[in-house]
């Protein structure tokens, strides 16, 4: 209560709110270290969530960890991160993509959620209210069952500062590409595109570039996302996207190289991802180690896919590419998320080569 109460201040939150659900991110021993494990130790003795708790990706399959090359050490304490979590009460998940696998938050209500991707997703997509809590805020909210109204829980702070318009062929990793060309320009802004059309896997890539290159929490996009008829109030800026910037950002974004690495699945695959992949690996033999990354709920329910994919690759649950210790397992990755080839090189000490997915499975098989 004191965590949220400071935050409150901070941001001049006249209240605190009761929020429906929590997605906790911070869950990983790569990312949260000693002191992050100590905090958990601490905090676990006593707490237990009152609300609906979902978990971001640890950092390693929990049950396939040393076929990623995973050493003992680095496992024991992973382990023991999960079960204080599960301690706590939350739901055993350990994906960043919560809203499939079934803490899917209804148009309007109030959430505290911590990572990026899936608090572009809940917002935009979901018309949910969150702001991008951090790991330790949206547990407070877990355990409290409230956060401090601010930012995107207010209605004025809904409203679209820059307006992009597509007038550029789109699929697969290029909405990736769009959503760091968005996030890189409008910063913590609230974008409004139009001239896009997109499913819920592309919006997914699409928001997460946005929220891994900018500070972006919420996207509106004409004709198609839950609030966008009330989005524009004045007139704002508006600024021209063609085929050539989105080829511009997949070059910036791209090493030269061969990789050893083949990572798919940023943020976690869903169904339809999953069907898609396997059909493109079928008849194909590659010569790079292929990772398929999904939430266990999910790839339960794709066991057909799931099977396919695995006759050239793994299909690993629980973790990804970005917080597992790739730095020790692999110097170049291949992969289709604009996300993914954004922090790479920043977090794990990769290179890169970013492409559509057909054009990795084709160019190293
Ligand atoms: Fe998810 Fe990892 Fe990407 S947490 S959004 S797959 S960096």
């Amino acid at each position: 209560m004191e965590l949220l109460v400071a935050l409150g201040d901070v941001y001049h939150a006249e209240r605190l709110i009761p929020i429906s659900s929590a997605h906790i991110s911070g869950i990983s021993y790569k990312t949260i270290g000693e002191g992050g494990l100590k905090f958990l130790r601490e905090i676990s003795k006593d707490a237990r969530v009152k609300t609906k708790a979902t978990t971001n990706p640890l950092g390693m399959d929990r049950k396939r960890w040393r076929e990623m090359g995973i050493s003992e050490s680095f496992a024991k304490k992973q382990l023991e991160i999960v079960s204080l979590f599960q301690k706590m009460g939350v739901e055993d998940s350990w994906t960043c993509t919560p809203y499939l696998v079934g803490n899917r938050p209804l148009p309007g209500t109030h959430i505290s959620w911590s990572e990026s991707s899936a608090v572009v997703f809940a917002n935009s997509v979901l018309g949910a209210r969150t702001n991008r809590e951090g790991g330790p805020s949206a547990l407070a909210s877990a355990i409290v069952g409230l956060t401090p109204e601010h930012g995107m829980h207010l209605e004025r702070n809904r409203k679209a500062t820059k307006i992009f318009e597509i007038e550029a062929r789109m699929s697969d990793a290029r909405f990736g590409a769009l959503g760091v060309l968005i996030g890189k320009t409008v910063g913590d802004g609230v974008p409004y595109i139009t001239g896009l059309r997109a499913d819920e896997d592309n919006l997914k890539a699409l928001g997460a570039g946005m929220g891994a290159a900018g500070s972006v929490s919420l996207f509106h996009i004409e004709g198609s996302t839950p609030e966008f008829k009330t989005a524009l109030s004045e007139d704002v800026e508006r600024i021209q996207v063609e085929d050539a910037d989105i080829e511009e950002t997949i070059e910036d974004l791209s090493d030269i190289g061969e990789p050893d690495l083949i990572a798919i699945g940023c943020p976690h695959c869903s169904l339809s991802e999953l069907r898609s992949i396997s059909r493109l690996v079928s008849q194909r033999k590659l010569d790079t180690e292929l990772w398929v990354c999904s939430s266990r709920d999910v790839v339960m329910k794709a066991r057909t896919y799931v099977s396919k994919i695995e006759r050239i690759g793994k299909v690993f649950c629980d973790t990804c590419m970005v917080v597992c210790p790739l730095e020790s397992i692999s110097k170049t990755v291949a992969t289709n998320s604009g996300k993914a080839a954004f922090y790479l090189p920043r977090f794990c000490q990769q290179r890169v080569i970013f492409a559509q997915t057909k054009e990795i499975l084709e160019r190293y098989s």
